[in-house]
């Protein structure tokens, strides 16, 4: 079972949505206990799936398999908290720091990129960073495939080949990254599709690679 920690959100609706309909099973997680089962209610019912189930945070970090779709300023202290029982496991995070105003911008953690962040949290996990420029409202649409391409990190080859997995039974592209360096960059890149998404109405742009 894969346990989405902060799972209420677009993101983690949508996210849940596409594994169940890949055929993982899924729990979302929220702080509070009883939200989490109205959404997994909802979302199974939207998509017509027996394999969402919901409950708490704590639950959800309990699962073999975890996805952190957190908002970033809550990272520090929700995983701090769950960090003894996410030890060992395949940790993937999708979260990204953004100011919001005129122009989006990336908010770094004293220079560092947030999968720098989570994996200082979580120096006992194998942490993967993915899906960080695949925006909720294409993760949520289901009946559109997605085109594009998922830029993953982790030093860990069992976490990237997690990750990478389930972004290919999603549709996507994937491509490695390595460097930390890159790390803040692929954050930036969000921030971009979210501004040119702002500036281009009814535009929901991803990235792709070619050769
Ligand atoms: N939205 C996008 O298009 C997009 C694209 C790429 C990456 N991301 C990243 O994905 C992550 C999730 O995005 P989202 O739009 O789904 O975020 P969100 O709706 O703001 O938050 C997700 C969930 O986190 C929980 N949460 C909110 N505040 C919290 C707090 N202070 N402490 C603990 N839990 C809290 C809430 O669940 P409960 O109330 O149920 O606990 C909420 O439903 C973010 O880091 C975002 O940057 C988003």
């Amino acid at each position: 079972m894969i346990g989405i920690i902060g799972g209420t959100g677009d993101f983690g609706r949508g996210l849940a949505k596409r594994l169940a309909l890949s055929g993982r099973s899924v729990f979302i997680g929220s702080r509070d206990e009883s939200k989490g089962v109205r959404i997994a209610g909802q979302v199974s019912e939207a998509i017509g799936t027996d394999r969402i189930k919901g409950g708490s945070n704590t639950t959800a970090a309990k699962c073999e398999y975890i996805y952190i779709t957190l908002p970033s300023s809550s990272l520090q202290e929700t995983l701090e908290k769950l960090k003894p029982q996410l030890e060992d496991k395949i940790v993937v995070e999708c979260c990204v720091s953004l100011k919001f105003g005129k122009f989006i911008k990336v908010i770094d953690h004293e220079g560092k990129s947030t999968y720098e962040l989570v994996r200082e949290i979580l120096d006992n996990s194998k942490v993967a960073s993915a899906l960080k420029t695949v925006s909720a409202y294409k993760l949520g649409r289901i009946e559109t495939p997605l085109d594009e391409t998922d830029f993953i990190m982790s030093l860990s080859d069992e976490a990237f080949e997690f990750a990478a997995e389930n972004s290919r039974v999603l549709g996507l592209d994937v491509i490695r990254v390595r460097g930390k360096t890159h790390a803040l960059t692929l954050e930036r890149m969000t921030a971009l599709a979210i501004q040119l998404n702002k500036d281009h109405p009814n535009s929901h742009f991803g990235f792709k690679l070619t050769r």
